[in-house]
């Protein structure tokens, strides 16, 4: 997992990533100082690759009230002032996810009610279909061709801030029943024209989104495309259909699929478990060829090594271990005893104090479990 990683021009130095994980702490779609604290303890914190939370081109885009956008001169400016700190005090690539809502936003932040509309100040939704999220959640409007022309420049737009911002990286939110799952997922998709029906046909506005905005983004930056790469519901997607969704992704020019599953429906039932959807990274990675990034329940160093090691992923995202430990990956590093990573220099007597402390522990553990006096009676 601390081995290096070249994506088009950036190097990353690690396989760590840190996945987006909203905050709902922005204002007007501004983000302030929790984004600087929480973004830059992360990035000195060992990763290779720290995500911004999805973050919408428009102001309807937004998941909740909370959340970030980049579709004006302030929003752009606070999430710069980010990236200058996190490249002037750390060696992590700095990346930022792009997506829009469509059919679950207007929705309470994540710690009230997620995923349920707000008690006051709705805003209408678009969808790729009139499909409801939820029985309480508002049934939105299918999207026009007009409506389509008009997401897509605002993509574009915010992309153009992305790069004048500063970022190295950007990924293209295509999962979690948001806007451009919605198409792609045939529960949520209901379209009777050329944008709905096959899986080619679903696919066709996100890979529209997605040239549009390779088009815009500089040609030496990377950019991944997250997916559900199972809706978990009779009905829905497969690992299978994740197998075409990718390769068509791959052949639109994208470098990293970023493999999730789920959440485009509320009748899906996942299996969880530890490293529940490396299985689908794995048969993306090695059946269509292409990097991809494994997420979900990757919680301990031997998890991503295994991945890493096996090939099964190229880039492992840990979301909410890094709630617990902006330092992760330091932490685990310190665990194997390796000191092939970087600290930042003001913390070298922590690492040290750290790493003896580490032996120390494990010194104390008996080689060969003592045996237990039951057994012998
Ligand atoms: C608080 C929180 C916010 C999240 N926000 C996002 C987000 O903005 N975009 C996204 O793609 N996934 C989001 N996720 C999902 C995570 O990126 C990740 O895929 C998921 O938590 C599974 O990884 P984990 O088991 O390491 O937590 C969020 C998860 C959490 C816990």
């Amino acid at each position: 997992m601390l081995l290096p990683l070249k994506v088009r021009s950036v190097e990353l130095k690690n396989r760590i990533v840190v996945s987006p994980m909203a905050q709902y702490k922005a204002v007007d779609g501004v983000v302030g100082d929790w984004h600087l604290m929480h973004l830059g303890a992360r990035a000195v914190g060992g990763a290779a690759l720290v995500m911004v939370e999805m973050t919408s081109p428009t102001p309807e885009g937004r998941i909740t009230p909370g959340c970030p956008g980049l579709w004006n001169d302030e929003q752009q400016a606070a999430l710069q002032r980010i990236v200058a700190f996190t490249h002037a005090h750390s060696s992590a690539s700095m990346g930022l996810q792009l997506g829009h809502s469509g059919p679950k936003g207007s929705t309470q932040l994540g710690w009230h009610d997620i995923d349920e509309p707000l008690h006051d100040g709705n805003w209408p939704l678009i969808a790729a279909s009139p499909v409801a999220y939820g029985p309480q959640n508002q049934v939105p409007r299918a999207m026009t061709r007009a409506d389509m022309d008009a997401t897509t420049a605002a993509f574009v737009a915010s992309t153009r801030r992305a790069a004048a911002a500063g970022f190295d990286w950007l990924e293209l939110h295509c999962a979690h029943g948001y806007l451009l799952s919605a198409f792609i997922c045939p529960l949520t998709n209901q379209r009777t024209d050329e944008y709905g029906g096959s899986l080619e046909n679903r696919c066709r506005y996100p890979l529209e989104v997605f040239a549009a905005v390779r088009a815009a983004w500089p040609a030496d930056k990377p950019m991944s495309v997250r997916i559900s790469a199972h809706d978990w519901a009779p009905g829905g997607n497969t690992p299978d259909d994740a197998i075409a969704i990718a390769r068509l992704f791959k052949a639109a020019g994208c470098d990293v699929i970023d493999v999730s599953s789920g959440q485009t429906t509320r009748q899906a039932r996942p299996v969880y478990g530890r490293m529940y959807q490396t299985p689908f990274a794995d048969r993306i990675r090695n059946e269509v060829d292409i990097l991809t990034m494994a997420v979900g329940a990757i919680t301990e160093a031997d998890h991503a090594n295994s991945i890493i090691g096996a090939g099964r992923a190229d880039l492992c995202a840990v979301a909410r271990p890094h709630l617990a430990d902006p330092a992760w990956t330091l932490h685990e590093a310190a665990k194997l005893q390796t000191r092939a990573i970087d600290w930042p220099a003001p913390y070298l007597s922590g690492r040290d104090q750290l790493y003896r402390e580490v032996v120390r522990q494990q010194s104390l553990q008996p080689a060969v479990p003592k045996a237990d006096p039951a057994e012998s009676a």
